[in-house]
């Protein structure tokens, strides 16, 4: 038995197994039709075996996340228990006081990041108090801070996991070698040697670059990627979720237009729609698709409230299955507009 299987099955409960498909709730909110709509999306998503959710301390300046806990609320126990929520911290938006600010503190005057050990306890506090919870699965850093050594971040991390208020860190928008630093910063300090749970970029049709640092390297074509070039191959080969934000590109490949203008994206779309139509699958599993027949196990982050395209997204392991190799290049090429090298 590793230390793993004993963290998971006998010291603390259970871990829920992550399923491939996430939930994203950042359009969710408590007023007018959007509990409605969150409620289907939700009972939508556990049709679909959905088993993660994930928030954002900032989404909705925290109205998403007392959306979930809202809609966790209504779930019967043994249902609740089956799901695991994620949420984040560490940007604070122009306009808004951080959590645990001072009385009197001014508003941000700009966007900025902060991972120090203050504001993830505070943002953490008041991330549990708005998901109606006293523990969460899951707590990504949004993104990177650089004033804050992540030592420093992963020792207050450790705090609150040693207190029970979180189980597992994950990354978000970092490059390798800050990831990769959080992770073994993790084995090294945590008591078990856990490393990260999950890594989340954007990454879809519509943001190629990691694929195509893949694909183009050695060539002028090759889009810059911040760094993160090698993070989908390191997380595979660490046993870390890679989770794909953003993974329906919002729509624009399975979006009908009547615009008469071509560009690449309406001619990916038609692309999507002959392939989706060749393989009887709906075009939402054939986007997806594209990103689960990559070999890095990617989580599609999904952001619809739309029960009938969650429904349609959960066919993306269908989809991946079915789409040949020729289909996955002409899909790539269609969403880069130009052939390949
Ligand atoms: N880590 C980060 O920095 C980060 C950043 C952004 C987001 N996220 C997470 O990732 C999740 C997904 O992100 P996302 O919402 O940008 O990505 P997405 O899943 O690509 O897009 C979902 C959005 O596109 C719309 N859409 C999809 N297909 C459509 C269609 N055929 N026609 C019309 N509208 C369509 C959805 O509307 P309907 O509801 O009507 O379907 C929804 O508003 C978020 O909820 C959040 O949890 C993380």
């Amino acid at each position: 038995m590793t230390a793993m299987d004993l963290y998971h099955d006998d010291v603390r409960a259970p871990r829920q197994t992550a399923s491939p498909l996430v939930l994203g709730t950042m359009g969710w909110g408590t007023d007018g039709e959007r509990p409605v709509r969150a409620a289907a999306a939700l009972d939508a998503a556990l049709a679909a075996g959905v088993t993660v959710l994930d928030t954002a301390d900032i989404y909705g300046d925290g109205d998403s996340e007392r959306a979930v806990g809202a809609a966790l609320a209504g779930l019967a126990p043994q249902v609740r228990d089956g799901l695991r929520v994620q949420t984040k911290c560490g940007i604070v938006l122009p306009g808004t006081r951080p959590p645990g600010a001072a009385p009197g503190t001014c508003p941000a005057p700009t966007t900025r990041y902060d991972s120090s050990p203050h504001h993830l306890k505070a943002s953490l506090a008041a991330s549990l108090e708005r998901l109606g919870t006293d523990r969460v699965d899951t707590l990504l850093i949004h993104r990177p801070d650089v004033l804050t050594p992540v030592e420093d971040t992963v020792r207050a991390f450790l705090d609150e996991r040693e207190a029970g208020r979180v189980e597992r860190l994950g990354v978000s928008n970092l490059p390798w070698e800050r990831a990769q630093r959080f992770h073994t910063a993790l084995r090294s300090l945590s008591a078990d040697g856990t490393g990260l749970d999950c890594v989340q970029v954007e990454l879809g049709l519509h943001h190629r670059a990691l694929v195509e640092a893949a694909v183009l390297a050695n060539h002028d074509d090759a889009v810059p990627t911040s760094g993160a070039a090698t993070l989908p191959q390191w997380c595979a080969d660490e046993g870390i979720a890679l989770q794909a934000w953003g993974p329906l590109g919002q729509g624009r490949y399975t979006r009908r237009t009547t615009d008469e203008a071509r560009n690449p994206e309406q001619d990916a779309a038609v692309v999507v729609e002959e392939i989706a139509e060749r393989l009887g699958q709906p075009g939402e599993a054939v986007v997806l698709g594209w990103l689960r027949r990559l070999p890095w196990d990617v989580r599609p982050v999904v952001g619809t409230m739309d029960p009938g395209r969650i429904a349609a997204c959960s066919r993306a392991d269908d989809a991946a299955a079915a789409l040949d190799h020729s289909d996955w290049y002409r899909l790539l090429t269609a969403a880069r507009g130009v052939p390949l090298p």
